[in-house]
């Protein structure tokens, strides 16, 4: 039996900008456009709105139906709300996984979330004033280069982590108010900062072609983006990318919905306010995050440099290039709004990451909300360190690979069979009808049942099995002419043998590569060990909690 926490959100509209805002993160600024580019422009839209309608919607409606019915017998995060659906003890160590994505995703989240924080400040310095396009990029590098760096401060990218986490964790200590209060004030600061950027990039058209880059245009960036082209609805690659993209952006998967839900009033509406937090962030980002960093990096330096150079860094070593040719005034403005508005994003998504350990240790271990928060800073900060002392060493992708994407598929796979098909889809769908202020369309009761895990397992095999090159439709002319299917150096049966890495250790011949990819090799697999060390640690946990409910429940028994 659970220990009774008595704590609940303090308005709807507080729930559902919390809410929004755990879904409204970084993915939306950084990584949607960045997919979008990479996987067509256009063509990319149309999997993506698909995803969102078949995947996102249900596993809203999933999250938050498990949540609030786990929050009723006292139940905050997954090990015990996925244990309170089911006889069967194991699925309490499938929810570890609520817990440790959160703390792992948090752990290299957080050091982007403290860039951020770093920008707005080298903004308003004028740190950037007078630089070349090649100088800002490279003051990112050195930014990461924590040992050697000569941004400003010594070590400034771990007192900028460090100072972000001592923010989250204060923040976190103020229990749910402190949450809502901070996306009270994130949510339409951001949206603000958005609105002014976006309309930058709709206005600029042709005024930024220079002479090196005649004609071009932003509006090249954004036909680009919202043209729909059909042709790529067979490529299995671009849809696999969809649907990785809707899993961050709506952080399902994640546990941090059910954990939020859970604290939802047991007679109150969810149907309504899941679809209103999905269609907020699908507004930020389809729209906000759209109309920013491509459309002003095409105005300035045309469509196929874009093509070419999207990635995440472009965030933070273009941009603020760019803002520099708006004057003195309105490039610290724009930076200050642009590096915070990432940082609002940022910040209301990470202090959800930190709300599952915290009800998990205070249902389970009557820890109060300062012991809560402090532990999960102390334990983000453990985590991270490596991230940040390690960038270059590959740690941070390692993070984002395992717990940041393959995590949240397997967990979204098991949760959305567990509601259908072990609890019951009837029973399911009755709770999430429950006080509901609308009625969610019968068809997607269909949907849940069968539409979202079969999709699910072709995302999950179609990680598993990239094929070479991730080019499907060779893979399948092989695999029928009896040739087999050659994996991909990304699938995740190539990644867990590091195949890519020893491929490119055998065909190096320079020592120093040689030596420089070793020690690569050696920190991925560091990561990984402490990775897989935190999910039995917490696995371990999980079954003391275990033992201390039945001790808990025969003595009530004897009493
Ligand atoms: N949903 C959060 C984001 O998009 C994690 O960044």
């Amino acid at each position: 039996m659970a220990l009774k926490q008595n704590e609940a959100w303090g308005t709807r509209v507080g729930l559902i900008l919390a809410m929004a805002g755990n879904a409204v993160g970084l993915g939306n600024f950084l990584r949607f456009p960045v997919q979008a580019v990479n996987n067509g422009g256009g063509a990319f839209i149309i999997p993506y709105l698909v995803c969102f309608l078949l995947m996102g919607i249900p596993l809203l409606w999933i999250e938050w139906s498990m949540g609030r019915y786990g929050g009723r017998s006292g139940n905050h995060s997954t090990p015990f709300i996925l244990d309170n659906m089911t006889k069967k003890a194991f699925w309490k160590y499938f929810g570890v996984f609520g817990i440790f994505t959160n703390v792992a995703v948090a752990a290299y989240y957080c050091y982007i979330e403290s860039w951020t924080m770093s920008y707005v400040w080298h903004s308003l310095r004028g740190t950037f004033d007078g630089l070349s396009q090649s100088e800002v990029a490279q003051f990112f590098i050195n930014y990461v280069d924590v040992a050697h760096s000569m941004t400003g401060i010594p070590y400034e990218a771990v007192v900028f982590y460090v100072l972000c986490l001592a923010l989250n964790t204060f923040i976190l200590s103020r229990g749910l108010r402190g949450v809502e209060r901070a996306a009270q004030i994130g949510m339409p600061l951001l949206v603000l900062f958005g609105i002014f950027l976006a309309l930058r990039g709709l206005t600029l058209g042709t005024s930024g072609a220079s002479e090196e880059v005649p004609g071009a245009s932003a509006w090249d960036g954004i036909n680009f983006l919202w043209t729909p082209q059909f042709d790529s609805l067979s490529n299995p690659k671009v849809w696999l990318a969809a649907a990785g993209q809707i899993f961050f952006t709506l952080s399902v998967g994640m546990g941090t919905i059910h954990c939020y839900a859970a604290y939802v009033r047991s007679k109150d509406d969810i149907a309504l306010n899941a679809v209103s937090a999905g269609f907020t962030n699908e507004f930020v980002e389809v729209v906000l995050g759209s109309l920013i960093v491509i459309p002003i990096a095409a105005g300035y330096l045309g469509l196929d440099w874009v093509k070419e150079n999207a990635g995440f860094g472009m965030a933070f070593q273009t941009m603020p290039y760019l803002f520099e040719k708006w004057g003195p005034i309105l490039s610290a403005l724009a930076g200050v709004m642009w590096f915070g508005l990432l940082f609002f994003a940022g910040i209301t998504s990470s202090l959800a990451m930190g709300t599952p350990w915290m009800g998990f240790m205070r249902d389970e271990f009557g820890w109060n909300r300062n012991k809560g928060a402090l532990t999960f800073g102390l334990l983000v900060l453990a985590l991270g360190l490596p991230t940040v002392f390690f960038y270059q060493y590959g740690v941070f992708d390692e993070y984002d690979y395992w717990a940041g994407t393959v995590s949240l598929v397997v967990f979204a796979l098991a949760e959305t069979i567990l509601f259908s098909w072990i609890f019951g889809i009837d029973k399911g769908w009755a709770e999430l009808n429950e006080g509901a202020d609308i009625r969610p369309p019968r068809v997607y009761k269909f949907i849940i049942k069968y539409i979202t895990p079969l999709l699910l397992s072709f995302v999950f095999l179609g990680s598993l099995f990239t094929p070479l090159g991730n080019e499907w439709q060779d893979a399948f002319v092989s695999l029928f002419a009896g040739r087999g299917w050659q994996l991909d150096d990304s699938s995740l049966v190539q990644m867990v043998a590091n195949s890519g890495l020893n491929k490119q250790i055998a065909s190096a011949t320079d020592p120093d590569t040689i030596a420089a990819l070793k020690d690569r090799k050696f920190f991925v697999n560091m990561t990984r060990l402490l990775l897989s060390l935190t999910f039995v640690a917490l696995c371990g946990m999980v079954y003391l909690a275990g033992i201390r409910r039945s001790r808990v429940a025969d003595q009530t028994a004897k009493a």
